[in-house]
């Protein structure tokens, strides 16, 4: 059995973040979330791994290299344009041969893994398997409806009216049946060649189509609350470390892991929450659900719910919550001109202030 992961496509919905960065090497509790998706990849015991990529394949590379940090062998794939998800699975047909392989998109966040559900489909073998979870909004997903022994009969792409409240989760277990479909479907009203449309395609053709209906947490980080969301998630089975210095005037509540050569003076760090390796924070107040990532400095600052990529810089800003922050970047309070905010934002930047 093979693994396909899924690594390209635009990631519209995270800019500006992703104008620089992939969105799947966004870290949640300081590590990438694809790093999560190809540990439990690992854990199910697959090695061999096909990873698509668009235009951050150098970044993508650079993160996982060979794959031998991880117990597993890549081999990149690259998808010229992001034509959508059967789109993948056809730009990888020659890797694939003719081998089973689970389809894993590298944005979405599993937390109990794949390891039993790859079990269940090396036991059952159905042509194509998926995995369902029920959500309160199906209009914003794929849909299923399956008969009573979990057997699909129909899905549909983003449905106006909803025949269930089953979503399709974002890892799928395929047999070469796929192939056909894949090579059979045209592109969608949207232009992308859609994976429930192939598997649409194998139902209506009567290969076997089964499902397993997941009830632990499930998320696709497609935004920026999504990936707040599963921050939160991860941070709260975070083990607490302590390998950086603490001064005797800060206080660490609950579960904190600070990294080497991390310097906390003069603050509160209230768990659950990470603080990266080289930080420095001095004189703030961080967390609760908060990551702040490798050497960033936070300097008389607050900040809750939020996430801190590499290098940036908060300094006198109170209040920060709820936020994304990129790499290098840099939030400053300007005290002496309280009427005035001077900004240097990317493009498709959001950026909220009290006014
Ligand atoms: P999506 O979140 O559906 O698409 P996207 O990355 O283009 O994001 P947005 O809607 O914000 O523009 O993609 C799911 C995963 O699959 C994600 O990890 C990117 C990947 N992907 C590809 O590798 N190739 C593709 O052609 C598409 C559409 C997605």
């Amino acid at each position: 059995m093979k693994a396909l992961v899924l690594s390209g496509g635009a990631g519209t919905r995270l800019r500006p973040i992703t104008h620089t960065s992939a969105k799947q090497l966004v870290p949640v509790a300081n590590k990438p979330v694809l790093f999560y998706g190809l540990e439990s990849i690992a854990a199910a015991g697959i090695t061999e791994v096909g990873v698509v990529t668009g235009d951050t394949e150098q970044e993508v590379r650079a993160a996982i290299g060979d794959g031998s940090a991880f117990g597993i062998s890549v081999t990149y794939l690259r998808q010229e344009q992001p034509l959508g998800l059967a789109h993948a699975v056809l730009t990888a047909r020659e890797w694939l041969g003719d081998d089973d392989f689970v389809m894993f998109l590298g944005d979405n966040f599993l937390i109990d893994g794949i390891t039993s559900l790859v079990g269940e489909f090396e036991a059952t073998r159905p042509d194509a398997h998926i995995l369902l979870t029920r959500v309160a909004d199906p209009s914003a997903f794929g849909v299923a409806e399956v008969d009573g022994d979990g057997k699909v009969v129909r899905l549909e792409e983003k449905p106006q009216r909803p025949k269930s409240d089953l979503a399709l989760v974002g890892i799928y277990l395929f047999t070469a049946a796929i192939h056909e479909a894949v090579a059979a479907i045209r592109p969608s009203r949207r232009g992308e060649l859609e994976i429930t449309d192939a598997i649409q395609w194998l139902i209506e053709r009567d290969f076997a189509v089964g499902s397993t209906l997941i009830d632990g947490y499930w998320k696709d980080t497609g935004t920026v609350e999504d990936l707040l969301e599963v921050n939160r998630i991860v941070l709260e089975r975070l083990h607490a470390r302590h390998e950086g210095s603490v001064d005797e005037d800060s206080l660490i509540v609950g579960r904190v892991s600070v990294g080497a050569n991390a310097e906390i003076r003069n603050s509160t760090i209230i768990g659950p929450a990470v603080i990266g390796s080289g930080a420095r924070v001095h004189g703030s107040t961080i967390g609760p659900f908060t990551s702040v990532a490798d050497d960033c400095e936070i300097i008389d600052s607050g900040i809750e719910y939020s996430i801190v990529l590499k290098d940036s810089r908060i300094e006198g800003v109170r209040g920060v919550e709820a936020s994304l922050i990129g790499r290098n970047a840099q939030v400053i309070a300007m005290p002496q001109a309280p009427q005035a905010h001077r900004l240097v934002l990317g493009d498709h930047s959001t950026a909220r202030i009290s006014a």
